[in-house]
């Protein structure tokens, strides 16, 4: 029996549980413009974003949702000012210790993904504590994208596989797309099948490259502090009425 309230999917948002994404991907954008609209720091809206991190994850959770992937920082967010990454890194931090309470009372299984090496000291110590508390939970699995790049992960499976070859125990002709998606970062998880951004910019940026071949991209002008259960609900609302064909033609679609 779960310990926390589990959602009934058509009392909660009138869709039945088989209509909602396995995987939700989420790129968390907005926390500068909006603390901007609101003549804040840059740091306010990081700040006011893990409130959305926090409830979207539990919302993602209770509605049994199977794992949720946020892109909490890329390798590409070292470009900012040291300040900014330094409070971003601390933030995290508090969230771990502070959040982890939660994390299991939902029955959440943590984890993270992207160059973990690349992380401050005390950043990787909650992270692996954290994941240590948690990695028997039953429930959604939250996985953090961390000093992540989707070329860098595929760069790392290359790398994996070369490494193979070199060693004689790998021949090149044996690799295939079921090669490379072993050996990245997350093998064991299914891929997204629905993809979020806030903020509203048409891009991917470098997320989950590999993995996103056929998810379906829903993009909100809601900045990411002020995202919260019925704009996530609306995505999925909106994910349930797609129609993903994989390349295939329409079930009712005459051949020829
Ligand atoms: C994008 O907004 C957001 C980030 C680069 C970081 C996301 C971080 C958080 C939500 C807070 C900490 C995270 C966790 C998991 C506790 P932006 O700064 O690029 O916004 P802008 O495009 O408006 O400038």
């Amino acid at each position: 029996m779960p310990r926390f309230p589990r959602f009934d999917p058509s009392e909660r948002l009138g869709l039945p549980a088989e209509a909602l994404p396995r995987h939700v991907a989420i790129i968390m954008d907005g926390n500068g413009r909006w603390a901007k609209r609101r003549r804040r720091a840059r740091i306010w809206g990081h700040r006011a974003g893990v409130a959305s991190v926090r409830a979207v994850a539990i919302e993602c959770a209770r509605l049994g949702i199977d794992r949720l992937t946020l892109y909490a920082f890329s390798q590409e967010n070292w470009k900012r000012p040291e300040r900014e990454v330094s409070i971003l890194w601390k933030l995290l931090r508090s969230f771990l210790v502070r959040e982890r309470r939660e994390i299991m009372d939902n029955d959440i299984r943590f984890t993270a993904i992207g160059r973990l090496e690349g992380l401050p000291d005390f950043v990787r110590r909650e992270l692996r504590e954290t994941e240590r508390l948690s990695a028997r939970n039953p429930g959604m699995t939250l996985c953090l994208a961390l000093n992540y790049g989707g070329r860098a992960e595929i760069v790392d499976a290359a790398r994996s596989l070369a490494e193979d070859v070199r060693r004689g125990l790998l021949s090149p002709s044996a690799i295939d797309e079921a090669a490379i998606a072993s050996r990245l970062y997350a093998p064991d998880a299914p891929d997204p099948d629905l993809l979020v951004r806030t903020a509203g910019e048409q891009r991917v940026s470098n997320f989950l490259l590999w993995q996103i071949s056929y998810a379906e991209f829903h993009v909100t002008p809601v900045c990411w502090p002020e995202f919260r259960e019925p704009h996530l609900h609306e995505a999925l609302r909106e994910y349930a009425r797609r129609d993903r064909r994989f390349g295939a033609l329409p079930a009712e679609a005459p051949a020829g």
